[in-house]
């Protein structure tokens, strides 16, 4: 029985300005389906878990859109942070308040914000990892990877695991999170690595367990506001330890150390999977590969254009007209209009720290 974990924080800041403190990029619709990343994938984590079995996380000034979003959510299951703290500290309290429900619960964390297409693949894919998770393992699943990306973890595979199951279970050697552009490109070369798809599975007292070999007083403080949780103590004690736990992702303190010990398995996956990290991304995904055609989001956008190709994100009621621009980006919000290129998407990123350290 797997109880799934979504950790919904984090701006999405390559997607500014349609990103935005109060419009993370797991409240967008990215596809034009009229869904938020979210809530596809809620849906997407249904035919593997009753509501009763998911958990939401997410920051404090959330709750009422992700409420709004996802009305089946029980109650409990939404828990929210006064300050983001990254994953470990996210997951780690849901593994906290699980373990509490069930000694031997199993958990499967599963990122807010991605897009996947293939549903069936994905839930075999899980079930897979469901199972090695059972026996102990902390399992990740991993995707054949396209180009040399640092954005992401390489999982370096070995050995298949047939005797756990028959089909697409790998022992791993190491888990390197966001590698350089030269150790990315070395692994792609290599072969044998597989991206990190954001999914962790194993049994919540084994992931916690683990995260406590390199962040004792992150555990020990999480384990804390689990036990006080839902008590009179409960908002005392969580406004008390929150603010100094230690700001970290989970691929630190539990995929790299667990791969360095050799307790880390890794499902291959068939299912398409894309992170939709900027607005090259968005726009390949609309077009399905096709460059040549411009892409258009949202709803009512009106888009004049005459041989041009790219994105034009609207969210105004201009009018948004193009003549002969190739591989364009035009993010068009009430207050803030983006033009790039989808070669330089990433680079927006740049743009939102600049303004931030400005102040
Ligand atoms: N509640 C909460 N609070 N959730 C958080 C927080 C936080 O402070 N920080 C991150 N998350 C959530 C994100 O919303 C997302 O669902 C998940 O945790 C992963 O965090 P990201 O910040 O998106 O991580 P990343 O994309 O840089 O890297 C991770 O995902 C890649 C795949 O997209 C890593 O796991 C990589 O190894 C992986 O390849
Ligand atoms: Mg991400």
């Amino acid at each position: 029985r797997l109880t799934c974990v979504i950790p919904a924080g984090g701006v999405g800041s390559r997607l500014w300005p349609l990103s935005r403190a109060n419009a993370p990029k797991f409240l967008l619709d990215l596809t034009g389906s009229g869904d938020s990343l979210l809530r596809a994938t809620w849906d997407r984590l249904r035919p593997i878990a009753p509501p009763e079995r998911i958990i939401v996380v997410t920051g404090n000034a959330h709750r009422e859109s992700v409420a709004e979003q996802l009305p089946e959510l029980v109650q409990a299951n939404l828990v929210t942070e006064s300050e983001p703290k990254d994953s470990s500290a996210a997951i780690g309290l849901a593994a906290a308040l699980l373990e509490l429900r069930d000694p031997d619960a199993i958990l499967g964390s599963f990122a807010a914000d991605h897009v996947i297409r293939g549903d069936v693949l994905f839930q075999r894919a899980v079930a897979t990892a469901a199972r090695a998770a059972d026996q102990g393992y902390i399992v990740t699943i991993g995707i054949h990877p396209s180009h040399p990306a640092t954005g992401f973890g390489y999982i370096a595979c070995g050995g298949s695991r047939g005797d756990i199951a028959q089909f697409d279970l790998y022992g791993v050697t190491e888990f390197v999170e966001k590698p350089d552009a030269e150790k990315a490109r070395e692994y792609l070369e290599h072969g044998g690595y597989l991206w990190n798809a954001g999914m962790f599975i194993a049994r919540a007292s084994v992931l916690l367990d683990r995260m406590a070999e390199s962040e004792p007083e992150l555990v020990r403080a999480l384990r804390e506001i689990a036990a006080a949780w839902g008590t009179d103590r409960g908002a005392e004690v969580r406004e008390r330890l929150w603010p100094s736990l230690p700001k970290i992702a989970i691929d630190y303190t539990v995929a790299e150390p667990a791969a360095a010990a050799g307790d880390m398995l890794c499902v291959a996956a068939h299912f398409d999977w894309d992170d939709v990290g900027d607005f090259a991304s968005v726009a390949n995904l609309l077009t399905r590969g096709r460059g040549s055609d411009l892409a258009v989001l949202g709803d009512g956008a009106q888009v004049l254009s005459d041989a041009s190709s790219g994105i034009v994100v609207s969210d105004s009621d201009r009018l948004v007209a193009l003549v002969g621009m190739e591989d364009v980006v035009v993010v068009d919000t009430a207050d803030v209009l983006l033009v790039t290129s989808k070669r330089r998407a990433q680079d927006v990123k740049n743009l939102v720290n600049r303004m931030k350290g400005s102040g």
